[in-house]
C-alpha cells in the first residue's frame, strides 16, 4: 500500500487517530478537560447524570441531576427476561468484568442498529450496572436487587450491589468516582470502540470491545492490584524496602506510571482527597506511606521517566471504602466510562472513516511453496 508512512510507532504514542471535543488530556501539565470545564471544576460535587448530560449532549444541564435523564436510566436499569436468565445462568465462577462483557455482547445488534444513538447508548449506561449487580449477587448465592428507577444511578447501583440503602458519604464518594473516569481521550477502550463502529458495526459490539481492552491491567485492570500490593506491604514502615525489593525484581508498582501523563494525574488528586475523607485512617495512612516510598524510588531508578501516581492508585482506596470487593473495581470502571464509550461512539458514526492502518511488513516473499496441491489445478 502506498501509504507515503515510514516510521513505525507500536504504541501509537504520536499518531493522531482524528479529532474529538470531548475530552482534552493534557499530558505535559497534567490537565484533564470535559468538554471545556477543568476537572477539578467538576468533581466533586457533580452528579453523574449531570455528566452523562455533558459528555453526550456538549454543554451542561440546567438541573444538578437532570430529570430526563435520571428518567431515562432508571427505566434503562431495568433489564429484559433474557438478560436476566443468562445473568442468573453464567458459572457463578467467572469474573465480574468477564460476565458483564458476555452480557453486553448477548444484547445484540436488533435493538441497537449501526448508527449508534444517544437512545442506544442510555440504554447501555443503564443496563451496565443491573447486568453486573444480578450476576454479582446470584454468583454469591444472595437474590437480586432489582432496580428501583426513581433513584439516582449511583446510589442505584451500590444498593443493588449491597443490597441496602447505602451511606450518604459513600454514594457521594462513588458518583465522585464514576464521573472522574466518565471519560479520557483516545484511551485504549474507548479507541478499541471507535475501530468497530468505524467498520459501520453496531454500538453492542463497540461496548464489547471496549469492555475487553479495559480489562487489561495496563488500562483498567489495575487497581484490583494496588489493593493487593497496599496488603503485601502492610505496614508503612515497610513500604521502602518492599517498593524496592518489587523495583529490584523489575517488577511494575500498580497505580504509577501513565502513558498520557507526564506531570501528576488531575484524577489522581482529586481521588486523594476524596479518600482521605471516606477511607479508613489506617488503610489510608499506609496508602501514602507506598505512595511516598514509589514515587522516591521511581525518581531514583527510573531518572527521567516521569513517573507519577495515576489514578487507578486512589481509586482502589476509594472503592474499598466505599465497600466494594476487588473483582468490582474493573466492572466499576466500566460503569463509569459506558457514557465516555457511548460520546465517541455518538463523535466517531457523525464522520465516519474506517480506520485501517499499515503495518511494515518484515518477511520474505519469493518463498516456493513447499507442499504437492491438495486438489488438481488445470493447466
Ligand atoms: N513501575 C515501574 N516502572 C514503570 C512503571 C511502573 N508502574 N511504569 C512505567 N515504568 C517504567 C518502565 O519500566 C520503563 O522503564 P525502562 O525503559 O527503564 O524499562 C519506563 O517506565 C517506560 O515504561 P513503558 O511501559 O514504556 O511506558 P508506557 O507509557 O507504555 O506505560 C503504563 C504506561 C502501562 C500505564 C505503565 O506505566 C504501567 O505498567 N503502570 C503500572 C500499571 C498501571 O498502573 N496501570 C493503570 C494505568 S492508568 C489507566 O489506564 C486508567
Amino acid at each position: 500500500m502506498a501509504t507515503g508512512v515510514t516510521t513505525v510507532d507500536p504504541g501509537l504514542d504520536d499518531v493522531l487517530v482524528g479529532r474529538s471535543s470531548i475530552s482534552l488530556v493534557a499530558g505535559e501539565t497534567g490537565g484533564l478537560v470535559l468538554r471545556g470545564y477543568p476537572i477539578q471544576e467538576v468533581v466533586p460535587g457533580t452528579t453523574y447524570e449531570a455528566a452523562v448530560h455533558l459528555l453526550l449532549r456538549g454543554h451542561p444541564p440546567e438541573e444538578a441531576r437532570p430529570e430526563e435523564i435520571r428518567s431515562a436510566l432508571g427505566q434503562r436499569r431495568v433489564l429484559d427476561r433474557a438478560t436476566e436468565t443468562l445473568a442468573d445462568g453464567l458459572p457463578s465462577d467467572r469474573a465480574p468484568l468477564d460476565a458483564l462483557r458476555t452480557l453486553v455482547s448477548a444484547v445484540g445488534d436488533a435493538r441497537y442498529p449501526y448508527p449508534a444513538t444517544e437512545a442506544q447508548g442510555l440504554s447501555l449506561v443503564g443496563a451496565v450496572p443491573t447486568m453486573l449487580a444480578r450476576f454479582v449477587r446470584r454468583s454469591r448465592g444472595l437474590e437480586p436487587v432489582a432496580p428501583d428507577p426513581r433513584r439516582p444511578h449511583a446510589e442505584d447501583y451500590l444498593r443493588m450491589l449491597t443490597g441496602s440503602v447505602p451511606d450518604v458519604a459513600k454514594v457521594h464518594a462513588l458518583e465522585d468516582y464514576l464521573v472522574l473516569l466518565a471519560d479520557h481521550g483516545m484511551n485504549a477502550s474507548t479507541f478499541a470502540l471507535r475501530v468497530v463502529l468505524s467498520t459501520n458495526s453496531d454500538l453492542v459490539s463497540g461496548f464489547t470491545a471496549a469492555i475487553g481492552a479495559l480489562k487489561g491491567p495496563a488500562h483498567g485492570g489495575a487497581p484490583a492490584k494496588v489493593s493487593d500490593m497496599l496488603d503485601a506491604v502492610g505496614d508503612p514502615s515497610e513500604a521502602e524496602s518492599w517498593v524496592k525489593a518489587t523495583l529490584a525484581r523489575g517488577d511494575r508498582l500498580f497505580g504509577f506510571g501513565h502513558r498520557a501523563y507526564k506531570a501528576e494525574d488531575p484524577r489522581g488528586l482529586v481521588l486523594h482527597r476524596i479518600a482521605r475523607t471516606v477511607a479508613d485512617r489506617r488503610r489510608f495512612e499506609l496508602a501514602e506511606a507506598v505512595e511516598r516510598a514509589a514515587l522516591d524510588a521511581l525518581r531514583r531508578e527510573k531518572p527521567g521517566r516521569r513517573l507519577f501516581t495515576n489514578v487507578e492508585f486512589y481509586s482502589a482506596v476509594v472503592l474499598e471504602a466505599v465497600g466494594l470487593s476487588r473483582d468490582l473495581f474493573t466492572p466499576t470502571f466500566a460503569v463509569a466510562r459506558t457514557t465516555g464509550w457511548t460520546a465517541h461512539a455518538l463523535e466517531q458514526v457523525a464522520a465516519n472513516r474506517l480506520m485501517r492502518p499499515d503495518v511494515e511488513y518484515t518477511g520474505v516473499t519469493d518463498g516456493r511453496w513447499p507442499l504437492p496441491r491438495g486438489w488438481d489445478v488445470p493447466a
